[in-house]
């Protein structure tokens, strides 16, 4: 099967959970201490050998465009000012060989939407796509193991992580099927947001996929599902309906950036491991938790009756 070299980065959501931050701002520039989340998704999709970015864009995301453009005002004024190492680090933010297209969703109405605005920039081609609010840390991430498994076995595919029973509402999960002898789950079905009593499952899909061109014929004559959006996750069980659906388990840490609890547990993470920092903001924690007055126990509460 041929290699994945087409990526679909969606960002053209509101970004809700975010206000005011994200009122002008899109999401995807949230920085985890320095570094846009869109460009951790950037870096994942590169290392696995992605070569063609498509964005699909919408309101107030002309800064997404903007960030992966060259910036020559800011690396002639790093030049002059003799931060070499700076301006090369901005310079390289896309590297070489890597082409950025940015396409418009006209108005929000679904991330199944948002796929199907890129259909003229990918073609008849397998691509991925990934949703830069599920940030990944580790040594093999999601992305690359997803386009090694579709070069074994095409199709789409999703990338699947165990989540706890009570948390199985937040997701769309997965009713697996057999699996194979390279350790794919056949995905019979894909239930959204199930109560946790009736759940398939605990593998939670999450946001990386790879696709076959397939699923834009899917998304054309869906109607909107739930919110009254294109749903992606409808396409999805539709094609599993069918046999098309695979899931392989994600190698790496998933942090989930679109939610502020998730957001900061990224955070805290990526600043524990750095290498400059991360020793004096442990040290920090210690002392600030050190400094906190001792938690009261919860009062048991009496019956009146
Ligand atoms: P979310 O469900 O996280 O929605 O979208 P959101 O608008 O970004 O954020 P909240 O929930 O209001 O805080 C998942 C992904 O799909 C993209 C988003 O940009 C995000 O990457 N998306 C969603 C679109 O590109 N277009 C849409 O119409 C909807």
């Amino acid at each position: 099967m041929a290699r994945i070299t087409k990526a679909v980065f969606p960002v053209a959501g509101l970004g809700t959970r975010f206000l005011p931050a994200t009122k002008a701002m899109p999401k995807e520039l949230l920085p985890i201490i320095d570094k846009p989340i869109i460009q951790y998704a950037v870096e994942e999709a590169v290392a696995a050998g992605i070569t063609d970015l498509i964005f699909v864009t919408g309101r107030n995301k002309r800064a997404v465009g903007d960030h992966f453009d060259a910036n020559l005002e800011l690396e002639n004024q790093l030049t002059a000012k003799g931060k070499h190492a700076l301006r090369d680090m901005v310079r390289n933010i896309v590297p070489e060989g890597v082409n950025c297209m940015f396409i418009r969703q006209p108005e929000p109405l679904g991330l199944g939407h948002a796929v199907l605005c890129a259909a003229p920039a990918v073609g008849d081609k397998p691509f991925a796509v990934l949703l830069a609010d599920d940030l990944m840390k580790g040594a093999v991430l999601p992305t690359q193991a997803l386009v090694d498994a579709h070069e074994r076995t095409g199709g789409t595919i999703l990338s699947v992580a165990e989540v706890a029973l009570e948390d199985v509402k937040k997701y769309g999960i997965v009713a697996p099927g057999n699996r194979t002898e390279s350790g794919l789950w056949e995905v019979r079905r894909v239930v959204e947001k199930p109560e946790p009593a009736q759940s398939p499952s605990r593998l939670a899909s999450f946001g990386r996929y790879v696709f076959d061109a397939e699923v834009f014929d899917i998304l054309r004559r869906l109607k909107p599902g739930a919110g009254g959006e294109i749903q992606l996750a409808d396409a999805i069980d539709d094609l599993a309906g069918r046999g098309r659906v695979m899931a392989i388990e994600n190698p790496s840490k998933r942090y989930d950036c679109g939610d502020k609890f998730g957001y900061l547990e990224a955070i805290l993470d990526f600043a524990l491991a750095d290498p400059e920092y991360g020793a004096p903001f442990a040290r920090l924690i210690k002392e600030r938790l050190a400094d906190q007055e001792p938690v009261e126990p919860t009062p048991k509460l009496t019956g009146t009756g």
